[in-house]
């Protein structure tokens, strides 16, 4: 499976913040928001990633995760020079996706919840058509919104609607088979002359071919959009990483615990990060999964 990060936009309802630097940079309590959205595609077991922004700030994102070699990833770099739209994604990352399945994630999109991991890694080794994840929210107008039937069978999905039809809306996680660069191909813009998602999935339905996970309210799925959602997005995490003692969506911990880097990678990794918390953190995990220091001491 290839997978796919879109984290452009101007991300005007932050602004002044996001006048110099692109959303998916700053940071959500301890990280950049892409390590989220990143960790998502990690824990599905995909390892070569397209990252897609914006001409101005792909050398910022480079910079911060470099070939992904260091995390056993393969990440490539494409610009979107214009805010076309997600199903963009697929136009621009057609040669990427070549004849193999895909994930696309949105690099504002944050997950956590129980059981996670597993539900990913079994969802992304059977796609046929495209698979959603939907989930609860009090204001669906500003989302794609799952319409299902009595079965939790997905009947209908619509875009930002003025009267929703339901209160699940479908999250910034999307698993499709090949036939997804095809069918991006044939859409058209939108009124807001973008090539959507929700269009792209609407040919899915019609072909009986969309499936709706429901991720469930026992499940966190965060907004980042506004001051306020990304604040309180911060301090959820901070609130969950200092309870437990854990980090969410460290790329360090997962590129060892899904095997693409070994302890001693790992360690050398939280070792460059210098006396920070975060860094003491990736060492402890090394040394949980067998890393010794046989360095001579002084
Ligand atoms: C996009 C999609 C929408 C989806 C949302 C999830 O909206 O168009 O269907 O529910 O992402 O984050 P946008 O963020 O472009 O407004």
């Amino acid at each position: 499976m290839q997978g796919i990060v879109l984290a452009g936009g101007a991300g005007t309802r932050l602004h002044p913040v996001t006048l110099p630097i692109s959303k998916q940079l700053l940071p959500v309590y301890d990280k950049p928001m892409i390590y989220y959205p990143l960790s998502v595609l990690m824990l599905a077991g995909v390892r070569d990633i397209l990252l897609i922004s914006t001409p101005r700030d792909l050398p910022l994102f480079h910079r911060l995760l470099g070939d992904g070699g260091h995390l056993g990833l393969n990440l490539s770099y494409t610009a979107q020079h214009e805010p076309r739209g997600l199903a963009d994604a697929f136009l621009i990352g057609a040669d990427h996706i070549g004849d193999d399945t895909a994930a696309l994630v949105l690099g504002d999109n944050i997950f956590h919840g129980p059981n996670f991991s597993e539900l990913l890694e079994r969802t992304a080794t059977d796609v046929h058509g495209c698979v959603l994840f939907g989930y609860p929210v009090g204001d669906p107008e500003r989302y794609g919104v799952a319409i299902t039937d009595q079965w939790g069978r997905l009947t209908d999905i619509e875009e930002k609607p003025t009267h929703p039809r339901s209160n699940r809306a479908v999250t910034g996680l999307y698993f499709y088979d090949n036939d997804v660069v095809e069918i991006a191909r044939g859409i058209r813009p939108s009124a807001r002359g973008e090539l959507e998602i929700t269009d792209v999935n609407r040919v899915y339905l019609e072909r009986g071919d969309a499936r709706l996970i429901d991720l469930g309210r026992g499940f966190a799925w965060l907004d980042t959009g506004t001051h306020d959602s990304l604040l309180q997005a911060g301090q959820y995490l901070q609130t969950l990483e200092h309870r437990q003692g854990v980090r969410i969506a460290c790329l360090e911990e997962i590129a060892l615990r899904m095997g693409f880097i070994d302890a001693a990678a790992c360690h050398a990794l939280g070792e460059r990060l210098g006396a920070t918390a975060y860094g003491r953190y990736v060492m402890a995990i090394a040394a949980e999964h067998g890393y010794r220091d046989v360095r001579p001491a002084g």
